[in-house]
């Protein structure tokens, strides 16, 4: 199975357009060890021919154009794209606005929890996708679910999705109350187990949002080939911190790397082959490979993804 990361920064991207941060102002200027990312999208493969999304970001035009992979294949007809299915982890902007991109009447299949999909079909604009072209099917939870395409074929590839702690998506935060956290365990967001058929010991986990590891997730995760995992902000305040917002990572609903509760504590103890971050949201420090942070995150056994980068499981 091949994966793809084709975006490896959190909502925003890396440079945010609107952020003046020290880290966007050295994305921006080229600084050596500071690099550009697009955001949150998986790709995967059972083959290298056909390929299935998770998520779908704002940024999925530059992406398909940075992965030849994505793109038409010279043989193929006139329209047409070795995408064959899209999987939606959450309904956040960042991880569905890509959708409205992949317009233009062409036949993939649309997965997501029936919470997510019921987000999409309460706005008329995700319309664009005609179901009876783009239909959406409901991914059950809990269940290992062979991915077909819009014909029905199968994709190779199957998912197991399960609920993470997490949030609903921002645009659906009730803003009259401000006591609310919108913390969420139960299908707004979910984890994903990627798998191709008969070869279960090489699943990949993706889990791009989440608020903490629980016992359950641990099981879960104990003997993993390979965990892409939430890597939005290094310390819970760092937004706060850097002056860029009064939010902390947890009321976002994610996790921090550091910390006695963070992901590289909390998964310390549980054996996993390769273990990296995605979803790195532009305040993290991690972000300059020469900053000590992402010296003790590497140190850690953590990988940072990057843009393109590929694992083959
Ligand atoms: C998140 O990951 O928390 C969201 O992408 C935030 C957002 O929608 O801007
Ligand atoms: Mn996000």
């Amino acid at each position: 199975m091949r994966l793809k990361i084709i975006g490896s920064a959190a909502g925003g991207g890396f440079p945010q357009w609107n952020c003046n941060h020290s880290l966007s102002r050295a994305a921006r200027a080229g600084n050596p060890g500071v690099t550009p990312r697009t955001q949150s999208s998986l790709a995967a493969s059972p083959d290298g021919q056909g390929w299935v999304l998770f998520n779908a970001s704002p940024d999925i035009r530059q992406q398909i154009a940075a992965t030849p992979e994505l793109q038409p294949q010279a043989d193929a007809p006139l329209r047409s794209t070795p995408i064959r299915a899209v999987v939606l982890t959450n309904g956040d902007v960042d991880h569905v606005a890509g959708l409205l991109s992949l317009r233009e009447r062409e036949p993939f299949a649309l997965y997501g929890t029936s919470e997510v999909l019921d987000v999409i079909a309460g706005n008329s604009i995700f319309n664009v996708l005609d179901p009876a072209i783009v239909p959406r099917r409901i991914l059950p939870l809990n269940e290992a679910v062979s991915l077909r395409d819009a014909d029905g074929e199968d994709t190779g590839l199957a998912v197991e999705s399960f609920a993470v702690p997490g949030k609903i998506a921002l645009y659906l935060e009730d803003s009259s109350d401000p006591n609310a956290d919108f913390g969420s365990d139960s299908g707004d967001t979910i984890g994903v187990k990627i798998s191709q058929r008969d070869r279960d010991e090489s699943a990949a986990f993706y889990i791009p949002g989440c608020a903490r590891v629980d016992a359950a997730l641990k099981q879960r995760l104990a003997d993993a080939a390979c965990l892409l995992f939430d890597g939005t902000l290094y310390t819970d305040d760092e937004m706060i911190a850097a002056g860029v917002g009064p939010k902390t990572g947890q009321r976002m609903g994610h996790i921090s790397m550091s910390g006695d509760s963070g992901a590289v504590a909390s998964l310390a103890d549980v054996a996993i082959g390769r273990r990296v971050f995605v979803h790195i949201n532009n305040t993290n420090p991690v972000l300059d490979e020469n900053s000590p942070e992402h010296a003790r995150v590497r140190a850690a056994g953590w990988e940072i993804a990057h843009d393109g980068m590929e694992l083959n499981l």
